[in-house]
């Protein structure tokens, strides 16, 4: 039985034949394409909303550290992803790479946890989306009940999870449905949508960044790093902390880019060039961010849904309109983080479905759009039924958590690879194994405790609910032990 739970996918042979074009996915992403799938997953939420939070109550100015902090421990994830994709390039992302690196069950394991972060994730921004898009009705003088456009369940440190008094995230929940409805068209509408939605946030971040060079009060970044109050992540250097466990959700997403080596058109160069190429234009695209916002306002305004806007008010009345087009273009942005984190997600249950861990329904492609309907319909009602439910807080952590988590295993198979197939070629090599991915492990593992615990019990209940899904399905019907 063990042997069995552990049985490894080949490096060769198989591999090949399950990342055949007869799987029916149309090939069309090139490394330009992945590039951009991958920012349309990372700019979100963090930079357009958490960033100012972060600023406000933990960080000040220096949440310009909190983002490089956080940027080293996706760089060394990043670079463990790269050269899993390279070698391995087939649906799946790191699902498929602990199949190869450590067997069946750790696999299903890692599939799972990918399916919380991204259902967690994409709920996350779509509440977050939700937000704005009130704020624009409210600009309009339309008004919808705030009773329908919040979540029933709430959550406090203190007291635990209560009601919030409301009914439902409608916003939220529409969100959801429309982008799985593009989805479901295709892949090549999907990227589409996404390039010109990339094209949208970048301009908008640039603006900013371009008006806001002229508005900047050297004042506001004294002092850079303010005193920490006497409590333990309020500001100073434990705020930086703090604050970089916050900002660290704004670079969810590179990871997507993994799992889509089936519509990639040669997955062994571009998958490499779309994670870190992402990666690398969001570093950068952060850090200025956060030094002109914190440059433009004094960072104790900054804590609000909305802290572009504030930003770009405070510039003058001349630049209101502006602060209008920047919300309006920011709801796009929103929009296509949810997709790109979908898109993955119908991947992965695609890579899973094909190893029999799942039904094969889940791999089933419609006969015209060639698109898995199945898989994105149930992926869809399962993140609007979170979206509608659930706070962003809860959601958020759930996405910490879950990315670390998925982080630590890739930087280990790098590690096991390295040892049980050193000859296989890697068009992308992480330097210094095994000291990266170990500093990867590490870093990963101690940010996860600092995650409250009510997050830890998520994880398990989440972890529970596969470990049945897998002995009362997966395990009968695994393709690789029908094979043995
Ligand atoms: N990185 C994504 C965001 O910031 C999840 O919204």
């Amino acid at each position: 039985m063990l042997k069995r739970l552990f049985a490894r996918k080949p490096m060769r042979g198989e591999f090949v034949e399950l990342d055949d074009e007869r799987h029916g996915l149309r090939r069309h992403l090139k490394a330009i394409h992945l590039i951009s799938i991958g920012i349309g997953a990372i700019i979100g939420a963090g930079i357009f909303v958490i960033t100012g939070q972060a600023a406000a109550e933990y960080a000040g100015p220096a949440v310009v550290l909190s983002f490089i902090v956080a940027s080293f421990i996706c760089i060394f994830a990043g670079l463990c992803y790269a050269e899993l994709s390279s070698l391995i390039p087939i649906s799946g992302g790191s699902y498929s790479y602990s199949y190869v690196s450590m067997g069946e069950f750790p696999a299903w394991i890692v599939g799972w946890v990918v399916t919380a972060q991204y259902l967690a994730s994409a709920s996350t921004v779509a509440v977050g989306w939700s937000g704005y898009f009130m704020s624009i009705l409210k600009d309009f003088g339309l008004y919808l009940p705030s009773d329908f456009a919040q979540a029933p369940f709430a959550y406090d440190a203190a007291t635990g999870l209560g009601w919030s008094g409301a009914i439902l995230n409608i916003p939220a929940m529409f969100l959801v449905a429309l982008v799985c409805l593009l989805i479901s068209i295709g892949i090549k509408a999907a990227a589409h949508f996404t390039n010109a939605m990339v094209a949208i946030k970048l301009s908008t971040i640039l603006l900013f960044i371009c008006i806001g060079l002229f508005h900047i009060n050297p004042a506001n970044w004294t002092p850079f790093i303010p005193d920490n109050t006497g409590v333990f992540g309020e500001f100073g250097w434990s705020g930086i902390l703090r604050g970089a466990g916050l900002v660290f959700f704004a670079y969810v997403g590179f990871d997507t880019v993994s799992t889509l080596a089936q519509d990639a058109v040669n997955p062994q160069k571009d998958l490499p060039r779309g994670i870190l190429g992402s990666l690398g234009i969001c570093t950068i695209a952060y850090i200025i961010t956060a030094l002109i916002l914190t440059g433009v306002v004094s960072y104790t305004l900054l804590g609000v849904p909305d802290p572009m806007a504030i930003a770009l008010n405070a510039m003058g009345p001349q630049f209101f309109w502006i602060g209008f087009i920047v919300k309006i273009a920011i709801l796009a942005g929103l929009s296509s983080v949810v997709l790109v984190q979908l898109l993955g997600q119908t991947r992965v249950f695609l890579a899973i479905s094909k190893d029999g861990l799942l039904p094969h329904r889940f791999a089933k492609l419609h006969s015209t759009l060639r698109t898995p309907v199945f898989s994105s319909t149930i992926t869809g009602i399962t993140s609007m039924l979170i979206a509608g439910f659930f706070p962003v807080d809860i959601l958020g952590s759930l996405v910490s958590m879950t990315t670390l988590f998925l982080f630590t295993i890739v930087c280990l198979g790098v590690w096991i690879l390295r040892h049980t197939h050193p000859e296989f070629n890697r068009p992308f090599k992480v330097p210094l194994v095994p000291y990266i991915p170990l500093i990867g492990i590490i870093i990963c593992i101690a940010q996860m405790c600092f995650l409250p615990l009510i997050t830890w019990l998520q994880l398990a209940l989440w972890l529970l609910l596969g470990l049945a899904i897998y002995f009362g399905y997966g395990v009968r019907n695994s393709k690789i032990s029908k094979c043995k």
